[in-house]
């Protein structure tokens, strides 16, 4: 039976530093993908109340095709090059939006989103995901959120692509 993900600690820095070996424990020897990686969304979405969204979004071929995710019904395939996680993606690299409003090209799945994090997940140098964490709160996600996304990012990386 899974553990329930507790975070005590004061700062954004802290929880994250509490919540990643919880992420480990919860995939470790688990080897369905989907499994855990549904797991993650979910203990993502618990661990970051400010998110209104945790997913991801899986490379098939030069699309990016939703996967496991917690919150609202989303948007089920981007292009490569098209919105924060299709720029994510193409350019491997974090992109925060602290408004979406300003960034060309978002795709607006969720009208009340106000800002997002797109971070991809990496293997042998080619993007087989991105993580994708949106918020209806302006400014939500900073460097400590990227910093600590991404090593989720590369606890992802080792599940079973
Ligand atoms: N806003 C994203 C689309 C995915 S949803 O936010 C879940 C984008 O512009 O790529």
């Amino acid at each position: 039976m899974a553990e329930s993900i507790a975070l005590a600690g004061a700062t954004k820095a802290e929880r994250y530093r509490e919540l990643v070996p919880q992420l480990a424990a919860l995939v470790d020897g688990e080897p369905d993908l989907i499994a855990n990686l549904a797991n993650l969304a979910a203990a993502l979405r618990t661990g970051l109340p400010v998110a209104s969204w945790v997913g991801f979004y899986i490379a098939r071929g030069s699309e990016l095709v939703l996967g496991p995710f917690q919150g609202n019904v989303a948007c089920v395939r981007i292009a490569f090059g098209r919105g924060v996680c299709g720029t994510a993606a193409a350019e491997c690299t974090t992109l925060i939006v602290p408004d979406v409003a300003q960034f060309p090209g978002h795709i607006a799945c969720d009208a009340g989103s106000r800002s997002e994090i797109v971070v991809p997940i990496s293997r042998r140098g080619q993007v087989v995901a991105v993580l994708d964490v949106d918020s209806y709160e302006l400014a939500a996600f900073d460097a400590v959120d990227a910093e600590w996304l991404s090593a989720i990012a590369e606890l992802a990386a080792t599940l079973a692509w």
